[in-house]
């Protein structure tokens, strides 16, 4: 297949491509030096091919509390890439099936995070501004699908995890955050202050696995939105206690700062219709994920200037 991937500099977007590639597709990747879509007219020079499917991961995020400091720019930034792209599907690539990605932020706090209520109530407010392009994205392709006959995937993961992160020093989804300080922790005798009470709970899903599933969903749905999780979350307590066992670090000596920011307290996908379209499907135990995810930190994200 002639495929095309937006956000392909990005910590999805590199394990898609290389299994792409792997898999022997024809790939054409952009990020934002390439392809800087809140150009209008940005796409213009990729019209001439005629593409099979488009994954469209780019979005401008960053974990911790950035979205709760940049809302208005978020807003503008992540309308304008997700107006470019699927103007430019409709006009130039109509035979491409679009394949992107929605965010678990969407969910309002209080309802089942089942796809049905993607929609429906009103986000945390951290997350608002940032939930709804999310949100307009969904709207978008629904439209398009509906008008013009386009077809799409839009897929809702929980946190990813796993090697080939970032090491730019931005901030890092939780887990990284955890495992960096917890090595530092035992390799220097830094102290370790975690956000939050440490109770809030999250769910991860490992890179490799989320790449293998998006494969298989795409074949097999059309004008859908699903749900990717690993259907079970857990404390930070928890997933600090195991990074402590893979390390030596000593989990008594942890401390937490509640006065920092956390987010969402529970982030559980219901994933029963994951379950339905692919019942054999299985995740990638946590504590192999975690240690293949820590020794990866260990060699690369250890240092405060990464
Ligand atoms: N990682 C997760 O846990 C997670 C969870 C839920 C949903 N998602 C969604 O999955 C997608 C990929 O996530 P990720 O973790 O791979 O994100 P990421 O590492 O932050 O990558 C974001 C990508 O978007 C590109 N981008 C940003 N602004 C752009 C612009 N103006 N023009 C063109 N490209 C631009 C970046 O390009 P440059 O780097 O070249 O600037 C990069 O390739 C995103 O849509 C995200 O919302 C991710």
């Amino acid at each position: 297949m002639r495929v095309f991937v937006t956000g392909a500099t990005g910590f999805l977007g590199g394990a898609l491509c290389r299994r792409l590639g792997a898999d022997g597709h024809e790939v054409t990747a952009v990020g934002s030096a390439a392809c800087d879509l809140r150009q209008a007219g940005a796409l213009e020079r990729y019209s001439d091919t005629v593409f099979d499917r488009v994954y469209h991961l780019a979005a401008w995020t960053q974990a911790g509390d950035f979205c709760l400091r940049h809302p208005g720019e978020q807003w503008l930034v992540n309308q304008q890439i997700n107006t470019n792209v699927l103007d430019w599907w409709r006009r130039r690539q109509p035979q491409a099936k679009l394949v992107c990605m929605g965010t678990s932020c969407a969910y309002a706090p209080g309802l089942a995070l089942a796809e049905e209520n993607y929609l429906a109530g009103e986000p945390i407010a951290s997350l608002f501004s940032y939930a709804h392009t999310k949100r307009m994205l969904y709207v978008g392709l629904r439209a398009l699908a509906a008008q013009y006959g386009l077809r799409y995937l839009c897929l809702v993961p929980s946190t990813l995890y796993g090697p080939g992160y970032h090491t730019d020093g931005r901030q890092m989804h939780f887990i990284f955050d955890l495992i960096r300080k917890i090595l530092r922790g035992q390799r220097y005798g830094e102290p370790v202050l975690l956000w939050g009470d440490g109770w809030q709970r999250r769910e991860l899903v490992l890179l490799d696995d989320f790449v293998g599933l998006m494969l298989q969903l795409e074949g097999r749905c059309d004008n859908q939105l699903v749900n990717v999780g690993a259907g079970e979350e857990f404390t930070i307590r928890h997933f600090a206690g195991l990074i402590c066992q893979l390390t030596g670090y000593d989990p008594r000596r942890i401390d937490y700062d509640t006065a920092r920011y956390v987010g969402a307290q529970s982030k559980c996908l219901d994933t029963a219709k994951l379950r339905a379209l692919l019942p054999q499907h299985r995740m990638t135990p946590l504590a192999e994920g975690l240690a293949r995810t820590v020794r990866w930190v260990e060699q690369h994200a250890l240092h405060p200037s990464t």
